[in-house]
């Protein structure tokens, strides 16, 4: 039983705060009950006789729970490049910087190195479900697979797909063939080391549509149909690519068109970014049911790290980068309705991400029936002298009169990892720091 303050959206505009929170979760990480007005443990426990011997974890008001972050769109080998790229864009930093440090994860040592810290910064992060680009190889991809069911994160794995030249001959699918066949042995392993797929599920991954010949293209489009799997790419991230997919394939009506005619567009998949799609496209994608990462405009969208290209792998950090993103589109708009508010980019960090995942009825947000992928975050309280709690070094200062929905917006705007004092997905604690308190 979970007592105190709990946060969490309503709906894309409104977020429920409930500062006398008791939530169940039974011993298969699922809410059993949540309660708005509790009192105390004896309280409920005198109500609900089988919860007589449930663990209790009690936090104190200069902190709440929160459902886990949902990033829809990573790149787990590219971590250690995050904040290197120079004066590149997209597709002079995919060959200087990110073909070399993906291709270099062959060594299996290396990857489990970087896919272990990669892991462990995320749910750091809060992070609890995770949309991941591995690499073109088969047992890395795998063991990034094995980790995030060993650390208890919820993840789609993918291995790349890319045989077009646009790829070094020392990073690129041998052959169509090759590539389909190196897919379908992920794909099993992933299948086999969580059948259910409760934690772990594989995502066929066409890295974007340069990235691959039409051939392909068909054959990843046919092996996602044949296995039912999410797919994930990306779409329309900047001009230059843009022009580059009209140049390549001459007889598609636009980038979404050359996902449309190759059966890639469905409910299940991801496409990242989406920055300039035509008002046509964007009706293909909205009639396909695909949904959309990065991009802040409607219901089915979800929040992106897209580490390395992206820049920090928190959620929360990418609901400022959203909100600041919004903000200097209004500035050249000056529509006030471009802005994005907190309770917006809170929405696309949880119960977005949950649509785009396809995991709404599970996770992002604290209702019956869902699961306990939460995270507890905690402020910093200032004394009567001026000083911040005790030593756990949050960036967040709160003086005792803020209203809630003050503090959770505090905690939006300054707040870090240091703030996110433990993590729990389906029950199972995956990360604490020594701000927890918690019984
Ligand atoms: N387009 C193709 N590959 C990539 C990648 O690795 N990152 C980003 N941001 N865009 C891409
Ligand atoms: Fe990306």
């Amino acid at each position: 039983i979970y007592l105190g303050p709990f946060v969490h959206s309503k709906s894309l505009t409104e977020l429920e705060i409930c500062e006398n929170g008791a939530i169940g979760v039974d011993e298969n990480g699922i809410i059993a009950f949540v309660e708005r007005d509790a009192q105390s443990f004896e309280s409920i426990k005198s109500e609900k006789s089988e919860w007589q011997d449930a663990k209790t974890v009690k936090i104190s008001g200069d902190s709440f729970f929160f459902p886990g972050f949902i990033d829809t769109h990573t790149h787990a080998p590219q971590h250690p490049n995050t904040g290197l790229f120079g004066k590149t864009t997209l597709l002079d930093w995919l060959q200087t910087y990110t073909f070399p440090m993906e291709s270099s994860l062959s060594d299996l040592t290396k990857a489990n190195r970087i896919y272990q810290n990669f892991v462990s910064r995320t749910l750091s992060h809060g992070t609890t479900t995770c949309a991941y680009y591995a690499t073109i190889h088969v047992p890395a991809t795998n063991l990034l697979a094995n980790i995030c069911l060993q650390r208890g994160q919820r993840a789609l794995v993918g291995r790349v797909c890319m045989d077009s030249d646009l790829s070094p001959s020392y990073y690129r699918d041998e052959s169509v063939e090759s590539s389909i066949k190196d897919s379908k042995a992920s794909i099993d392993h992933i299948r086999s080391i969580d059948p259910s797929g409760t934690i772990v599920r594989p995502i066929i991954t066409p890295r974007f549509a340069p990235s691959c010949t039409p051939a392909c293209l068909t054959a990843i489009g046919q092996l996602a149909a044949a296995e039912d799997t999410f797919i994930q790419t990306h779409i329309s991230e900047n001009v230059n690519e843009v022009q580059l997919v009209k140049d390549l394939f001459p007889d598609s009506k636009s980038y979404t068109d050359v996902y449309a005619t190759h059966s890639l567009l469905t409910p299940k998949t991801i496409l990242a970014h989406a920055v300039h799609l035509s008002p046509e496209e964007r009706k293909t994608i909205l009639e396909k049911g695909s949904k959309i990462s990065h991009c802040p405009a409607s219901h089915t969208l979800g929040l992106g790290s897209d580490v390395s290209g992206g820049f920090h792998p928190s959620i929360l950090e990418n609901c400022r980068q959203a909100i600041w993103v919004s903000r200097h589109l209004s500035l050249q708009s000056a529509q006030d309705s471009d802005k994005l508010s907190t309770e917006e980019a809170l929405y696309l960090a949880t119960r977005g991400g949950a649509q785009v995942v396809g995991l709404e009825d599970k996770v992002g947000g604290f209702e019956v029936g869902m699961e306990w992928d939460a995270q507890l975050v905690r402020l910093g309280v200032v004394d009567e002298a001026g000083n911040t709690g005790e030593a756990f070094g949050g960036a967040v200062d709160v003086f005792g009169w803020e209203a809630w929905g003050e503090r959770v917006e505090k905690w939006v705007y300054s707040g870090d990892d240091r703030n996110t004092v433990a993590v729990w997905v389906r029950g199972r604690m995956v990360h604490r720091t020594g701000g927890y308190t918690g019984a």
